[in-house]
Formats: C-alpha cells, sequence, structure tokens
C-alpha cells in the first residue's frame, strides 16, 4: 500500500502533477523536493513558481494536509515508497550531440542522490522497496541507465531488487495542465516488474478511469511514446504549414483545405491542423530533435532526416513570413515601424520559449524595423530579454499600432480577434499593412477598411501580387 509519495524536482512538471495527486489522493503524503531553495520557498508562498488555472488553488487546499515542498531531498526520498524524478533535462549545448541530445547531468545527479538516500536508510535498517518513476522528458533506454546507476549502488536484481524503475511520461499542456492533469487522454506506465506498475495505476485511479491507464508497453516504449506523441504533433502543424505555401502560392485557402482533411475520420479531427507563423514551445521542437537523434545514433540516417524536415520547415515557415512582410512593404522596412501584437508561444500562456514571434521579431530587426509590441500575458522584462532590448514595449495594441506602417499578429490571443481595427487603420501610415501569422483576424473585413491584408495560407490580397520577391 503506497503511503508515501516523493517528487525530485519543482518544476513546471513536477509541482502540477504532484498537486493534482496530492488533491486526489487524501490519504498518500506527498512531497515534492527541490535543490533550489529559492523555488520551494516559492512553492511554500503565495506567488508559486509556476503559473497554471486553477494551480493555486489546490496548492492552496492541499499545502500543509498531505502535500509538502522541501529542500530536504534525502530524507523525502529516503521515506517513500514511490519516488518521482521530474528534474529539468535540457537540450546540451555543447560537446556531443550538442542541439540535439538531452543533457543527462540533472537526472544522473538524482538517481545517484536516490541511490544513496535508499542505500542508506537500508543500512538504518529501514530498507524496503521503492519504485522510482522516470517523469521528465527523457531519451530512450533512460531508464535502463536508471537501472544500472541503482544497482551499481547495490540496489539488488529481480524479485530481490530494492528498486523498481518505472516510466510514466507525462502528456500535460501549457496553460492546460490541470485540466489535463485531471483528465487525460491517457496515463501511460511501462514497466518490467508488474507489482511496481501495478501500484502506481492504484494511485493513478483513484481519479484517471483504468480504460485510460495504459500499461502494456515495456519502459522503452513508454520512453519513445512521449517524444513519439509531440513529434507526431508537431509534423501535423507542420504538415499544414507547408500547405498553407502551396496555398498562397495556387490561390487556396488552408483553413478550407485543413477544414476538409480533418473531415477524414482516418485524420480524427482538425486538432493541431491550424496553419500558423511556425509552431513553439518548449516540447516540440526539442523532441523533434531528440526523436531525430535517437535515429542517427541507431544508425537510421534516412529516418532522422525525415524528422528534421519537419524541424526545417518549421523554421522556413518562420523566414518565410519575415520575407512576405519586408517584400510587401516595397523590400525595406529599415527605419520603418512594425507593430507586433503576441510573443507567447501560444495563447494562454506567459511562455516565449522557442516562440516562433521570437524569431520573426529578430527577422525584423535584423531589417532594421522599428518593432513596437504588445502581448496580453508576457512581461515586458521577459520581451527585452528576448530581443536584447532592441524593441519598444507598448500597453496594448492600439499603443504598439500608432503610427506603424505594417501590423503583425504572431500570437492567437482572443482579443486581437476583436480589436477595434478602423481605429487601429485611422492611426496607421499609408498603406497600412496587416500580417496575419495566427488567421485570427477577418480578412474581409480589414480588406474593406483599407487593409492591405496577408494572412498565412489565404488567397494573396490582389494588392500584393506581382510585387519583387525577397531572397
Ligand atoms: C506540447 C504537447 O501538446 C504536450 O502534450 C506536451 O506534454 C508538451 O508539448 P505545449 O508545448 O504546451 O504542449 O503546446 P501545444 O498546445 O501543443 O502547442 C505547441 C505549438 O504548436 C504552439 O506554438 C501552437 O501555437 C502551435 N500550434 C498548435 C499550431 O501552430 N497549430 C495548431 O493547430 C496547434
Ligand atoms: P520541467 O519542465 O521538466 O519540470 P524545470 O526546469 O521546470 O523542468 O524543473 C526541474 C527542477 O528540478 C528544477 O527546479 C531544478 O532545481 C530541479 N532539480 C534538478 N536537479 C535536481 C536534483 N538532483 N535534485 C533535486 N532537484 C533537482
Amino acid at each position: 500500500m503506497v503511503k508515501k509519495i516523493c517528487c525530485i524536482g519543482a518544476g513546471y512538471v513536477g509541482g502540477p502533477a504532484m498537486a493534482v495527486m496530492a488533491q486526489k489522493c487524501p490519504s498518500i503524503e506527498v512531497a515534492v523536493v527541490d535543490v533550489s531553495r529559492p523555488r520551494i520557498d516559492a512553492w511554500n508562498s503565495d506567488r508559486l513558481p509556476v503559473h497554471e488555472p486553477g494551480l493555486y488553488a489546490v496548492v492552496r487546499a492541499c499545502r500543509g494536509r498531505n502535500l509538502s515542498f522541501s529542500s530536504d531531498v534525502d530524507r523525502h526520498v529516503a521515506d517513500a515508497d514511490i519516488v518521482f524524478v521530474s528534474v529539468n533535462t535540457p537540450t546540451k549545448s555543447r560537446g556531443l550531440g550538442a542541439g540535439l541530445a538531452a543533457d543527462l547531468a540533472y537526472w544522473e545527479s538524482a538517481a545517484r542522490m536516490v541511490a544513496s538516500a535508499a542505500s542508506r536508510s537500508a543500512t538504518n535498517g529501514e530498507s524496503k522497496s521503492k519504485i522510482v518513476v522516470e517523469k521528465s522528458s527523457v531519451p530512450v533506454r533512460t531508464a535502463e541507465a536508471m537501472e544500472r546507476i541503482l544497482l551499481a549502488h547495490g540496489g539488488g536484481e529481480g524479485d530481490d531488487a530494492a528498486f523498481h524503475v518505472v516510466s510514466n511520461p507525462e502528456f500535460f499542456s501549457e496553460g492546460t495542465a490541470m485540466r489535463d492533469l485531471l483528465c487525460p487522454d491517457r496515463v501511460l506506465i511501462g514497466g518490467r516488474d508488474r507489482d511496481a506498475v501495478r501500484a502506481l495505476v492504484d494511485v493513478y485511479a483513484h481519479w484517471v478511469p483504468e480504460d485510460r491507464i495504459v500499461t502494456t508497453t515495456s519502459l522503452c516504449s513508454a520512453e519513445l511514446s512521449k517524444l513519439a506523441a509531440n513529434a507526431f504533433l508537431a509534423q501535423r502543424v507542420t504538415s499544414a504549414n507547408a500547405i498553407s505555401a502551396l496555398c498562397e502560392a495556387v490561390g487556396a485557402d488552408v483553413s478550407d483545405v485543413s477544414r476538409a482533411v480533418a473531415m477524414d475520420r482516418r485524420v480524427g479531427g482538425g486538432a493541431f491542423l491550424n496553419a500558423g507563423v511556425g509552431f513553439g514551445g518548449p516540447g516540440f521542437h526539442r523532441d523533434v530533435l531528440r526523436l531525430a537523434y535517437a535515429c542517427d545514433c541507431n544508425g537510421l540516417p534516412e529516418a532522422a532526416e525525415y524528422w528534421r524536415q519537419v524541424v526545417a520547415v518549421n523554421e522556413y515557415q518562420k523566414s518565410r513570413f519575415v520575407r512576405r512582410v519586408v517584400s510587401s512593404m516595397f523590400g525595406t522596412v529599415a527605419g520603418k515601424k512594425v507593430a507586433v501584437l503576441g510573443f507567447a508561444f501560444k495563447k494562454g500562456v506567459a511562455d516565449t520559449r522557442e516562440s516562433p514571434a521570437v524569431d520573426v521579431c529578430r527577422g525584423l530587426l535584423g531589417d532594421r524595423a522599428h518593432v513596437s509590441m504588445y502581448d496580453p500575458a508576457v512581461s515586458e522584462k521577459q520581451i527585452l530579454r528576448d530581443t536584447a532590448g532592441k524593441v519598444r514595449v507598448a500597453r496594448d495594441a492600439y499603443e504598439a499600432a500608432e503610427g506603424a506602417h505594417g501590423l503583425c499578429v504572431l500570437t492567437e490571443w482572443e482579443e486581437f480577434r476583436t480589436l477595434d481595427y478602423r481605429r487601429i487603420f485611422d492611426g496607421m501610415q499609408r498603406p497600412a499593412f496587416v500580417f496575419d501569422g495566427r488567421n485570427v483576424v477577418d480578412v474581409g473585413k480589414l480588406r474593406e477598411i483599407g487593409f492591405v491584408v496577408y494572412s498565412v495560407g489565404k488567397p494573396l490580397d490582389p494588392w500584393l501580387k506581382g510585387l519583387p520577391a525577397v531572397a
């Protein structure tokens, strides 16, 4: 019977995942531990380090009851029946696999901590077998490496093992973490030891219907499923983006094409078929490249190349957008004010990691545009950090657009659909351009007002046809 759970890593994944676990399993004590003292202090305060709708209410209700945040890693690891490992696995910035492979230094140090905490409690005669759950997004076969580290610290083998390693990747999306955690499409648990897998199933079964808990996969299939899920979704968006380029060339409308494709039952609905200025976020780019790297490392260069093309087409989509802006504005944006609406990688989040808006802004700044930026959620500090302080941050869309030659929409925030575009038009230079990278504006209405409108994957504005291209 599981009584105590510990999670190493109080980050974006570990914090929300454990808060929901504590909420749904009142009989289990859940401790979230981290080497970073400030992070733990933040989790114990009213200003949590992770912002997700609904998270604070759950943390407030459970903290002090069966949910705690602590920097005493050793004690909680030693006490726990199940230890989740949810530490950061950033992409390596140097050495072998730089830019592609995961840096497993934090992960390895966490594995060693588990091993030594457990062997200390064994020496004190408190030995009990532990389930170690790999929660972080990791390369395929990392769990096997974890087993070796634990084994090397005297973990025993087979039925006598002091540890059983299980892979349980996390699939929630940013901005909807609580909803996704409370009502997941699936919970995936891969592992060799049936009792260990069963123990984890029993925890999730407190709130997840058993038919959504998949336990038939091996450790390695569970790990690969996480990479594959993100890569498939990224590939789906990228297919829509590649179609959008052709739509513009031949005069078709990508929304109509995507809708028609989505109506085929075999495609399974329209999610992740919206063309745009490119996908962003910390997961997609990272996991597509990790998948390609795994293919390369296993002697599968053709498969690797397929996945690399997803990233290459995503880069193309961003640079194609910048080229469209520059060529429309008569081949130069130097000294011209360009308003940018939206900087987050998607609506509903304040996160700019891998946001296509960052690259588009860099492209515009590289062509010496004067960029004026408005995003309803991203802080001024973050915008300036991502743009080396080279943009002006406006208080609202109207201020950003005042006096601008062009306006780019780069995040699909709802409020951009209902702006007073007549007012914006009145304040802009002529011709007044709108470049919609997210298909949010009503193209017909804006053209009636007098804008020259470009919207990704839509038939080109007659005004833009025949303008010299820029390379
Ligand atoms: C993703 C996965 O969805 C999630 O399962 C995983 O655990 C983490 O990575 P997230 O990064 O939060 O989640 O964002 P997601 O909602 O998947 O969007 C990723 C990017 O794709 C965003 O930039 C979004 O704007 C873009 N996108 C998405 C499109 O351009 N078109 C679409 O149709 C859908
Ligand atoms: P993720 O998005 O995967 O949750 P984050 O970077 O948000 O990643 O959080 C990972 C957390 O793991 C960080 O707060 C970091 O301090 C913590 N961490 C890294 N290594 C260890 C370790 N060995 N022991 C405890 N905590 C760790």
